[in-house]
């Protein structure tokens, strides 16, 4: 039997109208969807916006991806994952793994693309590129990432402020995403480097409970959601 295709598709980062005609086409007509739970956020809001959109009958399907750095551990899900994936793609049903804002940018769905193609590159896979979250965060700031020859870059803010260390002095614009659990150690670097131009934080952008701080300063030994990021724009 012919396989269905797998599709990535990004379902814009939270504002539901965020979301491209094509992966509005493509919800429309996949059987199967399924969602990455690594993170309740992201699952519940992949969901969210994706639901509308659904074709009525289609299964929608949760994969867990444990929180570890255990390679090992990571391998075999993503093993288990991908096979679950291929049972319905080798049944000639299309399918549909949904992700936030774009598939390819700080996402599960890379590794379960690559684990695919290992597995079964037989597979035809499409991806349906999202609005990511740093789009709708700059555009709710009104902050510009780059014009003329200026260069920004987009990093994770996981490590803390390490990574900024290493980018700020190069680029004019600098992205941190995933900055929720490590924001004071991010304030320490900033501050440590001196760079007190506009730092911004978006919170839940394009939620109803969106959260814009112009002094981030302010949220310092603060729970900030994981929906999360720091703008740090250079003048
Ligand atoms: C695993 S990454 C997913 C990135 C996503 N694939 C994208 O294209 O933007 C999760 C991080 O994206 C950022 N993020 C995603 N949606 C967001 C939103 N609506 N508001 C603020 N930050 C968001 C946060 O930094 C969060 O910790």
């Amino acid at each position: 039997m012919k396989p269905g295709t797998l599709y990535g598709v990004g379902v814009g980062p939270g504002d539901p109208e965020l979301i491209t005609l094509k992966a509005v086409k493509v919800l429309n007509q996949v059987e199967v969807i399924f969602a990455a739970s690594s993170s309740k956020n992201e699952y519940s809001l992949a969901l969210e916006n994706a639901k509308s959109h659904m074709y009525n009958g289609a299964e929608v399907l949760r994969l867990d991806f444990p929180m570890t750095r255990d390679k090992q551990v990571l391998r075999k899900t993503w093993e288990v994952n991908a096979r679950q994936i291929l049972a319905h793609l080798r049944q000639g049903k299309d399918v549909a793994f949904i992700t936030i804002g774009d598939p390819l940018t700080y996402s599960t769905f890379g590794y379960m693309m690559q684990t695919i193609t290992d597995m079964a590159p037989e597979i035809p896979i499409r991806i349906v590129p999202g609005v990511t979250s740093y789009q709708a965060a700059t555009a709710a700031a009104r902050e510009v990432m780059a014009e003329r020859e200026q260069t920004f870059c987009v990093i994770s803010g996981s490590e803390g402020g390490e990574r900024l260390k290493e980018v700020i002095s190069r680029v004019d614009c600098v992205i941190m995403l995933k900055v929720y659990r490590q924001l004071d150690r991010i304030l320490d670097t900033l501050q440590e480097l001196g760079i007190k131009d506009r730092i911004t934080l978006v919170s839940r952008c394009g939620m109803k409970d969106q959260v814009i701080s112009k002094n981030p300063e302010e949220l310092r030994g603060k729970e900030v959601p994981y929906l999360s990021l720091l703008i740090v724009k250079k003048q």
